[in-house]
């Protein structure tokens, strides 16, 4: 796992001053390194029941679309406001730096569908927190969240209402 921690870059003062920005563009363009990150997540739910990913707006529309394409399953977006075109539901939410919201639409999910929330990165946890509620809100059950990586010292983990979170890299 060496190998493709060595490939995300850390960008000081990105995009504030005092966060170390852990840069995943480099590890997406280096097809052996993105290979194998889709490769080892989708790994873990090979042979579960799994009707849905969901990918978080932006970065985890990339890990959550090919996961789903591997896993057979579709994707589902939670995007930014005033991005999805029918009735959607919404959550706002603490990010390390500023506030955020995100939307889902009202009718993703068939009840009980048990889907994989897909991001690159665990912060705070406040992201995907805010998206738990909106995939519980709309009646899915969620199996695990998976991160390409975590930002342990911000202790996100331990603030989620959630049993089941996977990282592939830990800083
Ligand atoms: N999202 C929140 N904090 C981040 C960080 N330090 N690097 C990359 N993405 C982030």
């Amino acid at each position: 796992m060496e190998d493709l921690r060595n490939v995300i870059r850390d960008i000081p003062d990105f995009p504030k001053k005092g966060i170390v920005f852990k840069d995943i563009t480099t590890l997406l363009a280096d097809a052996k390194s993105f290979h194998r990150m889709v490769d080892l997540i989708a790994h873990r739910y090979i042979g579960q029941k799994i009707d849905q990913i969901v990918g978080v707006e932006a970065r985890g529309f990339i890990l959550g679309a090919a996961l789903a394409y591997k896993l057979g399953t579709g994707i589902t977006l939670v995007r930014k406001p005033g991005k999805l075109p029918y009735k959607t539901i919404q959550k706002t939410y603490q990010l390390e730096y500023g506030t955020d919201t995100l939307e889902i639409h009202s009718d993703a999910f068939k009840p009980g569908d048990r889907v994989v929330v897909a991001d690159d990165l665990l912060a705070t946890g406040g992201t995907v927190a805010a998206v738990a509620e909106l995939v519980k809100e709309c009646g899915a059950e969620i199996v695990e969240c998976a991160f390409l990586a975590e930002l342990e010292f911000l202790k996100g983990r331990e603030r989620l209402p959630l049993d089941r979170v996977f990282s592939l890299l830990k800083f």
